[in-house]
């Protein structure tokens, strides 16, 4: 059975507070802090990309599973800002790591891509297709965000997570994935140009279409419905009930959609990993950034059963029960 055997993240050193943000844009650090639960985020310097970022979570998670570059078969990066179109941020990764018997493709689920990501790994791995897989969540949000857009700019942050499945009894084991999408709100979270639609050109830079663009209230409570139902069908089909759980690591996108989710699975807070208040959203990076830091705190210990939940741009959400 697929299981995670090694564990990675890496931030960005520099950091966006509240506070700066009030001196770009018409808010304030308590308006950010209250509706949203975000203190500040990490941002990238100029000249680093996502597979930059995706290297050094990496080489944490292959150092962590006590593995070599080399013994990696397959290589699933999720991400949003890929550095190129293509090559795949996998490819610039595979070298930068020398993972050289790797094959290398990203996927495009937004917030909700890493758990994509787990879930391709995991049926590679259970299906003998695979022995070794890096799976990536890594994002540089900072170069789709518009610091000009209060209602967006507050929210993102920059950060990378990895993880390395195997088939390994004694380790982190995937029960179950489960992931779903509705393409009929395609337009309630994107970025407009760029792609095959709309083309870089003057007008789609002077019309800022390079940008995330989103109906906020809308999102919010989609995306509550949508993870608390989700949550209670994966627990059932694995014949548990959603108050087994020990502790649910979601998609950090709002304390207030966490909440009000938690609150919905008549769960305490105690029973949901939060830590948006120091990176904001960092979209597919969230979820391994929170294992990781999760399992650092010590939150995570043998035989729990814990919830991986997402939700995002799509739409797409998704589902990963894992007994610790
Ligand atoms: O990761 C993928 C999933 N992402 C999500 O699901 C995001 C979901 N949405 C949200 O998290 C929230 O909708 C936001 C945090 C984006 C917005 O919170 P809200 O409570 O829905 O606020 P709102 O958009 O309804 O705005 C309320 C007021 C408005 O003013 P009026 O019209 O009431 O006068 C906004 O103009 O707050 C104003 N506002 C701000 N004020 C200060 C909006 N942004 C800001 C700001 N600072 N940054």
């Amino acid at each position: 059975m697929a299981s995670i055997t090694g564990i990675g993240s890496y931030l960005p050193g520099k950091i966006l507070t509240n506070h700066d943000l009030e001196k770009m844009v018409d808010t304030t650090d308590e308006w950010i802090l209250q509706r949203t639960g975000i203190r500040e985020r990490r941002i990238v310097e100029n000249g680093v990309s996502t597979s930059d970022l995706a290297t050094h979570a990496s080489l944490k998670a292959i150092e962590d599973a006590g593995i070599s570059a080399e013994e990696i078969d397959m290589i699933i990066t999720s991400t949003i800002t890929p550095d190129y179109l293509f090559p795949s941020s996998s490819c610039c990764l595979q070298k930068q790591i020398g993972a050289t018997r790797a094959c290398a493709f990203d996927i495009s689920a937004a917030c909700s891509g890493f758990v994509y990501a787990l879930s391709i790994g995991q049926s590679f791995i259970n299906s003998g297709a695979a022995k070794t897989i890096l799976v990536v969540g890594s994002e540089c949000l900072s170069k789709i965000t518009d610091y000009t857009d209060r209602s967006t700019c507050i929210l993102f942050g920059d950060g990378a997570g990895a993880v390395v499945i195997q088939n390994d009894k004694e380790k982190h084991q995937i029960l179950d994935t489960n992931l779903a999408s509705d393409g009929t709100y395609a337009d309630v979270l994107i970025i407009p140009g760029g792609g095959s639609r709309h083309s870089a050109s003057m007008e789609s830079v002077q019309k800022r279409l390079h940008y995330i663009q989103f109906k906020g209230k809308e999102l919010f409570k989609l995306a509550i419905n949508n993870i608390t139902n989700l949550v209670i069908e994966t627990t059932r089909k694995n014949g548990f009930d959603v108050q087994d759980i020990d502790l649910i690591i979601p998609h950090q996108s709002n304390l207030r959609i966490i909440e009000a989710t938690m609150e919905k699975l008549k769960l305490p807070m105690e029973k949901a990993f939060v830590n948006i208040d120091k990176y904001g959203n960092t979209s597919s990076a969230s979820v391994p950034i929170a294992i990781d830091e999760a399992q650092q705190e010590g939150r995570l210990k043998k035989g729990d059963l814990v919830m991986l939940v997402a939700f995002g741009g799509g739409l797409t959400w998704g589902s990963s029960l894992i007994k610790w």
